[in-house]
This record gives C-alpha cells, sequence and structure tokens, in this order.
C-alpha cells in the first residue's frame, strides 16, 4: 500500500494560469500551496494557451517550499483530458498535485487515477502526482463518503461554496458570504465534508471567501472552518493568505497546554488513575486525544 504524503495545506492560493503576472507573484508569498488555474479564472479563449504559460511558470520559478498543484477543468468538458496530459508532460516532477472540480462520483476521481498512473509509468517519474477534489456539486455532497474513499491517491477535499450555492440554490450576494443567514449557513456542508474526509484519513479544506476586502470576516470563516477539523482554507488574493496560515497553525499557548495536559495525564495514569482534575476541569484519555491534534499540528509545522 502506498502511503499519502503529508502536506501543508493551511491556506491554498488560487492563482489564475492566464496570468504570467500573478504566477510569478504567488511564487514568492511563502503560501503552504498554490493551485494554478485553468479552469473557472481563465475564459475559455485563453484554456488552451495557458496551459503552457502553467509548464512554464512550474519549471521556471523558484518556487521553495509551496506545493504545486494545477486545476483544471471539469470531466464534462472538452479540455480536461488534455489539461492533464499537456501539463503533467511538460511539468513532470515539477508538479505536485493536480486538482479536479466538479467532482460527481468516485468513477470521476478514478478516472483521473487512471490516466496518471499511465502517465506516471510513461514519463518515469520518481514521484506520485496526488490529487485534490472539489465538491461543489449537490450530487457530490451526496456521495460525498464514496469520493472520499475512492483512490489512495486522493489527499484532499475541498468545500467549493461558490459553485454549490449555484447547485443547491443557495442565494448569497458574494462567493462565501453568509447572506443574513441565521447561524453559520455552511454549518452542515462542512461538517458533512470534514466527517467524510477524517473517516479516510485525507485532508478537508474550506473555499473561497471573495471579498477581499474583509479580512476579519474573512478570519472568521477561517476560525469556524478550522474549529470543525478543517485544515485550512482557500484564498483568492495575496492579502488572505497570512490569515489564512495564522489561524490554521496552533497558537504557542495552546500548543504548551497541550503538552502539559498530556503529560498531566500521563503523570496520573502512572498513578493508576484514568480521570482527574486539570485547571479544575475532568479530564481522561478524550482530552487526550483532542489535544493530540493540536501537538501532531505543531510537530508537523516544527512549533
Ligand atoms: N495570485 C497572485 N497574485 C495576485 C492574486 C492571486 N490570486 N490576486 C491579486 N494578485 C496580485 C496582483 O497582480 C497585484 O500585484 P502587484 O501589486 O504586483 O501589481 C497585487 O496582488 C494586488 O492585487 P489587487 O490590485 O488588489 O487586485 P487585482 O485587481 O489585481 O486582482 C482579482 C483582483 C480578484 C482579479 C484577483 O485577486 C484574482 O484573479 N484572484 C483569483 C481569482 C481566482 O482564482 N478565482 C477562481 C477560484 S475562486
Ligand atoms: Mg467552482
Amino acid at each position: 500500500m502506498t502511503t499519502r504524503p503529508h502536506r501543508n495545506r493551511r491556506c491554498q492560493l488560487s492563482v489564475p494560469g492566464s496570468s504570467e503576472k500573478m504566477m510569478q507573484k504567488a511564487a514568492g508569498l511563502g503560501v503552504d500551496y498554490v493551485f494554478l488555474d485553468l479552469e473557472d479564472a481563465v475564459a475559455p479563449s485563453e484554456k488552451r494557451p495557458s496551459r503552457k504559460r502553467i509548464v512554464d511558470a512550474l519549471n521556471g520559478l523558484d518556487w521553495g517550499r509551496t506545493t504545486r498543484c494545477v486545476r483544471v477543468n471539469d470531466l464534462s468538458t472538452e479540455y480536461a483530458y488534455e489539461d492533464i496530459i499537456e501539463v503533467v508532460e511538460g511539468a513532470r516532477e515539477n508538479l505536485d498535485l493536480i486538482m479536479l472540480p466538479k467532482a460527481m462520483s468516485a468513477s470521476d476521481v478514478q478516472f483521473v487515477d487512471k490516466l496518471l498512473s499511465m502517465m506516471e509509468k510513461k514519463l518515469g517519474l520518481k514521484k506520485r502526482i496526488g490529487v485534490d477534489v472539489l465538491i461543489e456539486e449537490v450530487e457530490a455532497m451526496m456521495l460525498v463518503d464514496e469520493i472520499a474513499a475512492s483512490t489512495p491517491r486522493l489527499e484532499c477535499l475541498i468545500f467549493g461554496m461558490g459553485d454549490y450555492s449555484a447547485s443547491q440554490g443557495i442565494s448569497v450576494r458574494d462567493i462565501g458570504g453568509g447572506g443574513g443567514y441565521p447561524g453559520d449557513i455552511w454549518h452542515y456542508q462542512r461538517q458533512r465534508l470534514t466527517i467524510a474526509c477524517r473517516a479516510n484519513k485525507i485532508d478537508a479544506v474550506d473555499g473561497p471567501y471573495a471579498d477581499f476586502r474583509a479580512p476579519e470576516v474573512f478570519r472568521e470563516e477561517c476560525r469556524r472552518a478550522m474549529t470543525l477539523g478543517m485544515v485550512g482554507k482557500w484564498a483568492i488574493h495575496p492579502s488572505q493568505v497570512e490569515i489564512a496560515q495564522q489561524v490554521f497553525s496552533p497558537k504557542p499557548e495552546d500548543v504548551a497546554r497541550a503538552r502539559a495536559m498530556k503529560k498531566a495525564y500521563d503523570e496520573a495514569l502512572a498513578q493508576g488513575l484514568g480521570a482527574v482534575q486539570y485547571e479544575g476541569k475532568m479530564i481522561d484519555i478524550a482530552s487526550v486525544r483532542i489535544v493530540n491534534n493540536t501537538i501532531q499540528k505543531a510537530d508537523r509545522l516544527g512549533l
């Protein structure tokens, strides 16, 4: 069995593949993950020429530690298969993942998996190309469990609230905005998708928030997604990157508390106790499981 690589996804920055200028800017931002877009950010007339622009950016720019992904067009279009072939053949090991939008079923993801397997063999690639998938149609949300389990190549599901709003008939003014709905309009979808991801040991990521001039709303959206177990959020503008990376990194005081609680529990256990008081409240092995998630995140980020 092949194991999935761990990648940081505190922020996934969307960059139009038609814009050499924006791709150049994206390479220098120190973001965890970028995806160079061939789908909605690129007009139909620019889709074909943008494949080469993306390959040149992947091969020519210094991306540092940033994970590099390309979002291809969905499988109902005439573009998708050539998007994958041209980008993978052109960039080879300078590409980490393909992002598939508007997946409708497990077999959509399996198609991409098989195509990539054939290409990896033909090109003799040493490194496996991962797949991240957007859940943004009501049909996909209904099948999210089987999509999450579709292939070991799948690393992450993203809740894409723009297209999803259209698909469900949700009326919000801006992509990712709450539209004045009482409570959190995305509560169910975020929960649903995150449960499917956690059960299949893949990452859950929250999609875009279009109003990039409202950083405090964006921060709150990040916080909600993080609280439910999502590991990151998209950015559509450089100004959103640092906010997301901050919110999805555990705070130093939370890491210190997590380590201290685990130590106190281990000491109690050595004395034959399963439940004890900590900061005046009950803790037991479940409390330790919760803080272990914080410790694991901190260890991975070297905090
Ligand atoms: N990636 C990299 N650089 C970006 C960027 C992005 N997503 N969005 C903006 N920039 C750059 C601009 O080129 C500009 O660079 P400069 O200072 O060197 O000139 C700088 O950041 C500031 O941009 P700003 O002037 O505030 O905005 P803009 O009018 O240039 O761009 C958008 C606004 C919305 C058109 C742009 O942010 C964008 O295209 N976002 C991504 C859209 C997308 O991918 N949608 C699909 C997924 S939902
Ligand atoms: Mg979409």
